[in-house]
């Protein structure tokens, strides 16, 4: 299976001209890739549209790099004030979108019936859905497990039989935002167990990716593992040194 890199930029960077940078520079990185991986870039709305022209000129379409949104309206129009729809989101050209990551479930208190509405909306759009599942605290590899299938059951209710628009990120949410990294061999474990539930259920073969304190010294560990589809990485994305040795190191596995 190809891997998959996704850059999840959050709420940063704070000026336009700070993200053009960054994202000249994973550009710049992406094109010395291999075919077997892709780069996925989520930055903040505002930023979205520019850089779909940047990579669609007149004279090039670059195809290195996707964009992802990371978020979408559980609605695909109407008055919803601060809203963004999945409709919308095609229209400038987002191929993904983030859904269901830990700081919306639990700074924004969204549950997992809104989490499925917004990925139908994905679906409705021809975007495709990156679901962001974990356990929230540290404990046996069984209640992990059982947390996560919980998720997944809940967020993929509306998920239909070949229905292949979909990645999945564990992310345990404790190892988000710092210097934390879940082991590397329970990663792949819980990734395996991802995997086999979703080939039991649906007949499904998906990516899995892990994110959680990714940056280019942890990402040995986890490149062992043949499991994890990729990685969905937050700080470490905002540094040009760690784009460049992290997408490195993805593309010579
Ligand atoms: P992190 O964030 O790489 O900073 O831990 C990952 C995420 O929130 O998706």
């Amino acid at each position: 299976m190809k891997k998959l890199v996704v850059f999840n930029w959050k709420m940063n960077p704070s000026s336009f001209q700070k993200a053009k940078k960054l994202f000249d520079f994973s550009l710049k990185q992406s094109r010395k890739l291999s075919a077997h991986l892709s780069v996925v870039i989520a930055p903040p709305f505002v930023y979205l549209e520019h850089f779909f022209y940047l990579l669609n000129s007149k004279f090039k379409k670059e195809k290195g790099i996707s964009l992802a949104a990371q978020n979408v309206s559980f609605k695909n129009e109407g008055s919803f004030t601060g809203e963004i729809s999945a409709k919308m989101l095609k229209d400038i050209g987002v191929s993904y979108v983030i859904v269901g990551h830990s700081e919306r479930r639990y700074l924004f208190g969204e549950n997992d019936s809104l989490i499925a509405e917004k990925i139908k909306r994905a679906w409705e759009n021809k975007i495709t859905p990156i679901l962001c599942v974990g356990e929230k605290k540290r404990s046996s590899f069984s209640s992990a497990w059982s947390f996560v299938r919980k998720q997944i059951e809940k967020d993929l209710v509306f998920l239909k039989k070949r229905e292949k628009n979909l990645v999945i990120a564990y992310e345990p949410v404790w190892s988000i935002g710092g210097n934390k990294p879940v082991d590397s061999l329970r990663a792949s474990l819980m990734i395996e167990k991802i995997k086999s539930f979703l080939k039991e259920r649906f007949h499904l073969l998906l990516p899995v990716l892990y994110g959680g304190s990714v940056d280019c010294q942890k990402i040995d560990d986890f490149l062992k593992y043949s499991q994890i589809d990729g990685f969905l990485v937050g700080s470490a994305s905002l540094s040009l040194r760690e784009i460049k040795c992290l997408l490195t190191k993805v593309d010579n596995f």
